[in-house]
């Protein structure tokens, strides 16, 4: 059985405590947050013991993983402890607030032979899986551009306040949800996107971006636009591919894959519904068990910040 520690008890844990609940060969044995209320709610959940330094879990707890689910300022301290403790990590994305603290992680992993996974999701996301069957299938040509346009209400009062201070974050939307793009981009293309030019705006009495524009091209050629807008009041989240024989759309929040030839008669396909975070965890476990070494991987994790970073490193 393997034990897991889950540091950070937040909105997001919510899933990897569900996600949990179904695997047979794993289980959240502690749990640590400072807040009280969200402690309460995991322990009730998972019946972990319970935690408020998560040094003395790790120190206490025979664990051989961490689920780091903290914001994002913390991942890199969080990381580093947890490996010095000789325990794996799996860290939600983004994977840290800088490259540097990137390549800490990676160093402090590797020195101490332990495993690390970020949480960057996009393969898991059955949207994803089926759009990348198709390009593959050659059947629309060969992929030549890829165009994302999310707009969100990000200043919402229900995200969590850390989020809107660019010290705890890192960043606004380029940084939370751009990592998100990024991460598809990669996965879709198997690549790496270079020659990156972006915007980003700040609304006047605010510390993090509302809207990031993005251009870029990835290492094998395929043009990429990002354009995330945090002012909008209704959600839109659209992904289109452009191909040399056709166009491959992903809407409705990765539920809906349709995709046409050069007719431009849309066709739809169906998209397996499978729990994105059961899926990642179920992976995690798979190759924690397995010592296959994992795909999201800190160098995974490290490139998308590497994107963000010379993004923000331009409009400084
Ligand atoms: N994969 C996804 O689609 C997805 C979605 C949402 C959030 N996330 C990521 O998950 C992470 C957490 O986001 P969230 O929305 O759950 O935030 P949150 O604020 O709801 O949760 C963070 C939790 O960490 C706790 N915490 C803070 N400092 C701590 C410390 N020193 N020790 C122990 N606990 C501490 C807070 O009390 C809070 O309960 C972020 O990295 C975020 O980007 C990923």
């Amino acid at each position: 059985m393997i034990k897991a520690g889950l540091i950070g008890c937040g909105k997001i844990s919510a899933n990897h405590i569900s996600a949990f609940e179904e695997l047979q060969d794993a289980k959240i044995v502690a749990v640590c947050d400072l807040i009280e209320e969200n402690l309460s709610v995991a322990i009730q959940k998972t019946g972990a013991k319970a935690y408020k330094d998560y040094r003395e879990m790790l120190s206490k707890e025979k664990l051989d993983l961490a689920v780091i689910t903290l914001p994002h300022s913390l991942h890199c301290e969080a990381t580093c402890v947890a490996a010095e403790f000789g325990v794996n990590v799996f860290l939600e994305k983004p994977m840290g607030i800088s490259v540097s603290e990137c390549e800490k992680m990676i160093e402090i992993c590797r020195r101490n032979n332990v495993m690390l996974w970020v949480g960057d999701p996009q393969r898991y996301h059955g949207g994803n899986i089926v759009a990348k069957e198709l390009i593959n299938s050659g059947e629309y040509g060969s992929l030549i551009a890829i165009s994302e346009t999310r707009c969100t209400n990000y200043f919402s009062e229900s995200r969590p306040k850390w989020f809107l201070n660019k010290k705890t974050s890192g960043g606004g939307i380029l940084m939370n949800l751009g990592a998100h793009t990024i991460d598809r981009i990669k996965y879709l293309t198997d690549s790496e996107i270079c020659e990156v030019h972006g915007k980003i705006h700040i609304r006047d009495g605010y510390d993090v971006e509302d809207t990031a524009q993005v251009f870029g091209v990835t290492e094998n050629g395929v043009s990429v636009t990002m354009n995330l807008s945090g002012n909008a009041e209704s959600g839109h989240y659209a992904t289109y591919l452009y191909l040399t024989g056709g166009e491959i759309r992903i809407t409705s929040y990765c539920s809906r894959v349709s995709a046409c030839k050069a007719d431009g008669v849309f066709e739809d396909f169906d998209v397996p519904q499978t729990p994105v975070m059961k899926a990642q965890i179920a992976d995690v476990i798979r190759t924690l068990k397995s010592g296959e070494k994992p795909i999201v991987s800190g160098e995974y994790g490290k490139e998308i910040i590497r994107v963000i970073e010379s993004i923000y490193d331009m409009n400084a």
